[in-house]
């Protein structure tokens, strides 16, 4: 507020209690006041909306308004300002009502002369600045508390879930543990009875216990880059369908006999950039699942299909399916859905191939029906070079 001029918006009827209060402000030396007089609630509402003012006198008796409802308005239109409310003489309790719904002060009219008023005027609109302030701190702390709630949230569901990934972790490591402790065992207390077949069984089930294992490991670390951001999106000139296609035969030479893998591509590519790591994590899970969730074998497609600013990937199996209630939980670690029986897995895989994809800027989905078949659908984001 500048200490040379305040504006004062005047909502009065009576035209001679308007020109004294002006003549009482004339004389003022310390400040200047300038001052616009309306005599209508109406014409006071418009005026806001065209103008600013430092501060509201108030006469409670309007003709299109009486006594304290004029105030509502007001305050609704401009809450900044602060107001003083003029009353007679005999209004003490309707001018307390009128500090308690928000008026700053009030003054009696015929109590009036200039030391009054301007006090009361410098005040009110102190006040009222102090008071905004105050509420505008008030605000931003509102704030900062939201944001460090929902901060402090996301910590406790993120520490919820990181005890719960250990206690699984923990859970998928004693199998293959005590796998190892029993062969070795054996192994250990009847070198001489074992024929060479059955100590030849023992050590293959060590071996095999130690590969899950470090596959295993494999997976948490990778989920663990992914988490903390040191897996990154490192995009070459890469030749897709060649790619996609030497992953197939790869993933062929593994699957048995029952398994036909079909990879096809759709549409004309031009030259872009992929993650090839990335790539081969998300396209060497979903096979290696859509092989071994089709226990009875069949044919899984794998196709690409370029579109004009994506690509999209389908690896669909005529598989077990997966029911409806997991569909969208199996991208969750350590989820796996009730159907897979004896079919050994950690749950790990769609979690990594899910941050793979979001990495690469794109999206996965999944159709399925328990006993038909799955089928996942990747679509990529077309990078230039
Ligand atoms: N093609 C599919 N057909 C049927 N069910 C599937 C298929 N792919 C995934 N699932 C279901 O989703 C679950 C999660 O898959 P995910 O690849 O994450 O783990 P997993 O295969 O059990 O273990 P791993 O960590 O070894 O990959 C599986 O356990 C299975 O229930
Ligand atoms: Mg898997």
């Amino acid at each position: 507020m500048p200490l040379s001029s305040v504006k004062i918006l005047l909502i009065e009827d009576n035209l001679a209690e308007a020109r004294l209060l002006q003549e009482v402000l004339k004389g003022a030396t310390l400040k200047q006041f300038s001052l616009l007089h309306v005599k209508r609630l109406r014409e006071a509402l418009d005026q806001l909306n065209q103008d600013e003012f430092d501060i509201i006198l108030l006469d409670l008796s309007l003709p299109d308004s009486q006594g304290l409802s004029s105030l509502t308005p007001l305050i609704n239109r401009a809450p900044s300002i602060p107001i003083v409310v003029l009353t007679n003489t005999n209004d003490d309790e309707l001018a307390i009502e009128a500090v308690r719904q928000g008026a700053q002060d009030y003054l009696v009219k015929r109590q009036l002369n200039r030391e009054v008023l301007i006090r009361s005027v410098s005040y009110a609109i102190e006040r009222k600045q102090a008071l905004e302030e105050l509420r505008e701190v008030n605000e931003t702390l509102e704030i900062q508390v939201q944001e460090q709630t929902a901060e402090l949230m996301k910590a406790k569901k993120l520490n919820q879930l990181k005890s719960e990934f250990v206690s699984m972790l923990s859970h998928d490591f004693r199998n293959p543990l005590n796998t190892i402790l029993l062969s070795t065992g054996l192994l250990q207390e009847n070198t001489y009875k074992l024929t060479k077949e059955k100590k030849l069984t023992h050590f293959q089930l060590i071996r095999s216990a130690i590969n899950n294992m470090t596959q295993l490991l494999d997976e948490v670390l990778l989920i663990g880059k992914a988490d903390s951001g040191s897996l990154k999106f490192q995009p070459t000139p890469l030749a897709l369908e060649s790619f996609c296609h030497q992953l197939v035969e790869e993933l062929q030479l593994t699957a048995s006999k029952k398994h036909q893998l079909v990879f096809t591509s759709f549409g004309e590519l031009d030259e872009a950039l992929w993650d090839e790591g990335l790539l081969r994590h998300i396209f060497g899970n979903l096979l290696d699942n859509a092989i071994k969730y089709s226990p009875e074998g069949g044919i899984v497609r794998f196709q690409l299909i370029v579109q004009e600013k994506t690509v999209s990937f389908r690896i669909q199996d005529q598989g077990i399916g997966i029911p409806p209630e997991y569909q969208k939980q199996i991208f969750d670690p350590f989820t796996r859905a009730s159907n897979v029986n004896t079919i050994t897995g950690t749950g790990l895989g769609l979690a990594m191939v899910n941050r793979c994809v979001e990495l690469h800027g794109g999206q996965i989905s999944v159709e399925s029906e328990v006993g038909v078949g799955t089928t996942f659908i990747v679509t990529l984001p077309l990078c230039k070079p």
